[in-house]
């Protein structure tokens, strides 16, 4: 790590701050009857707590410093690829912070709770209506959990007809890189599928993978190109011929959400992202919410409790119908992250989703457009909401790579695209705007790579030895995954 850039721009901590005796709070005064209690000696401290001696303005002032040191989609732009960071609207925080939500405890009664179990079946009920569905499970606790729970669920159905050789799921070569994994940790078995040369998935490839063991098929629509998978019927066709079942990973659902459903292409099972789709924050490993949508068939497969709605509008719990079927999470998964994703729904309505599309699938599409003079983009056409440029040119022709490109867009206050992903992509470099980006913000991005790429021709080494600004520079991205240090060292020449 580049420690002198980091004595640069770190704050001090708070330990370093302050005058003995300032501080930002005043506690009221207590005029009714002396309860001081003499605690034990034994847990008494010895002498005060060092804690730092400072005012409000200098803890908020702190506060705010570190919190710009970090890149965040309300700093600047985050076109993460694949990762759908839109803005999280301050009305789902504000809808999830009312007391008669979040003051519930969830081994509350179930006549306290009647008002968030109403709330939980409309959103399960509005995913449903979605995506095309029957039968909604808001349990699974993110993307990869949804694909796990997804697995389990067409594993135990294709057990309950007593198909135990039924273990492979095909997996297209385009698919997210969580999908191989969901299906090894479920169990099963992942077999790749080559895709064609447009990206898209080979169907001649497909028929003639299937067969006595298909379990089903894994398929990422739109996938990790950004493209519609527009066999998709032809796909559920074959899988559904040779007895597997169809699992599409719909966390890419900002691309098509009230334009085509799931449910109308085949499918037996979707999951969806909460916190890409629908506003919900993410990032950093935080909570998310990736419930699974299912067929009739299906349903009875699902986790319990299930929210049931009585004939007097009143909600009850029902167990699970299958015995020790697939518990994957306490009570309904992650509610705060559930009811953010339905005051997003509710705020817009079905038309304003629609209109989220649209606003995404035409803000990649520019960009898109804008950066084809200077980034090879092999599979734009058709291109939804995302789409996966290629560095190579840039690479051959200035000895600049994707990697210094996204280090360099730091220095300018973007953050960097998704890169090396998806694998098919030599240098590949992934773009995802999202529809809450103004035309005025993805002109500053096309302008920032402009500048870039003149850089790269003229001056390689300012690309090569990016990022200059940030308080780290360079880091061994995998140790620094691995092995994070997060503990404060004190003021830094400490080595
Ligand atoms: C297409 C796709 N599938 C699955 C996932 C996995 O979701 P999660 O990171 O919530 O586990 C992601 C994550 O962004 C994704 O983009």
């Amino acid at each position: 790590m580049n420690n002198q850039r980091w004595n640069a721009t770190a704050p001090k901590s708070l330990f370093d701050q302050g005058v003995a005796g300032r501080r930002a709070t005043t506690f009221p005064r207590w005029d009714g009857e002396d309860l001081l209690v003499e605690l034990p000696a034994e847990v008494r401290r010895a002498e005060a707590a060092d804690f730092p001696s400072l005012s409000e303005p200098e803890v908020m002032r702190h506060f705010t410093q570190l919190s710009t040191l970090n890149h965040h989609i309300e700093r600047g732009m985050y076109p993460l690829g694949s990762c759908t960071m839109k803005y999280n609207p301050r009305i789902n925080e504000k809808v999830v912070g009312l007391s008669g939500l979040a003051d519930l405890h969830p081994e509350q009664s179930i006549d306290d709770v009647q008002g968030l179990l109403g709330a939980l079946k409309l959103l399960e009920k509005s995913l449903c209506t979605i995506t095309g569905f029957d039968s909604c499970s808001l349990h699974p606790a993110a993307g990869a959990h949804g694909e796990y729970l997804g697995m389990l669920v067409i594993r135990a159905f294709h057990l309950g007809r007593g198909d135990r050789d039924r273990v492979e799921i095909l997996i297209p070569d385009s698919a997210h890189g969580t999908n191989p994994a969901s299906v090894v940790i479920a169990g099963m078995i992942p077999r790749t599928i080559k895709s064609r040369h447009d990206g898209r998935i080979d169907l001649d490839a497909l028929r003639e993978a299937v067969g006595g063991k298909t379990a089903g098929i894994m398929i990422t629509n739109p996938n990790t190109l950004g493209l519609f998978e527009n066999g998709i019927r032809e796909v559920a066709d074959i899988i559904h011929e040779a007895g597997g079942k169809l699992y599409m990973d719909g966390a890419n659902m900002n691309a098509i959400m009230g334009k085509a459903r799931s449910g109308d292409m085949g499918v037996d099972v979707v999951h969806l992202n909460l916190h890409k789709t629908f506003s919900t924050p993410h990032g950093g490993g935080g909570p998310g919410s990736g419930p699974i949508c299912v067929t009739k068939e299906l349903a009875p497969f699902l986790p319990g409790p299930w929210i049931h709605e009585e004939d007097d509008g009143s909600y009850s719990l029902k167990k699970m119908p299958v015995q020790g079927s697939n518990s994957i999470h306490t009570h309904f998964g992650n509610v705060g992250i559930c009811l953010r994703a339905l005051a997003y729904i509710l705020r817009l309505g079905g038309n304003g989703l629609t209109r989220c599309t649209e606003a995404a699938v035409l803000n990649a599409n520019y960009l898109l457009r804008q950066l084809e003079p200077i980034m090879d983009v092999k599979h734009g056409q058709g291109c939804l909401h995302e789409f996966v440029a290629s560095g190579s040119s840039w690479k051959n022709d200035f000895g600049v790579r994707t990697l210094d490109i996204a280090k360099r867009m730091l220095d300018f206050g973007v953050h960097a695209p998704t890169i090396y992903f998806p694998l098919i992509v030599e240098e590949a470099f992934m773009v995802e705007p999202t529809e809450t980006e103004s035309r005025e913000s993805l002109d500053h991005l096309v302008q920032v790579l402009r500048a870039i790429h003149q850089e790269a021709r003229e001056n390689p080494e300012i690309v090569t030895g990016a990022p200059h600004t940030t308080p780290v520079g360079r880091l061994d991205e995998a140790t620094a995954a691995r092995n994070p240090d997060l503990r404060w060292a004190g003021p830094c020449n400490c080595g």
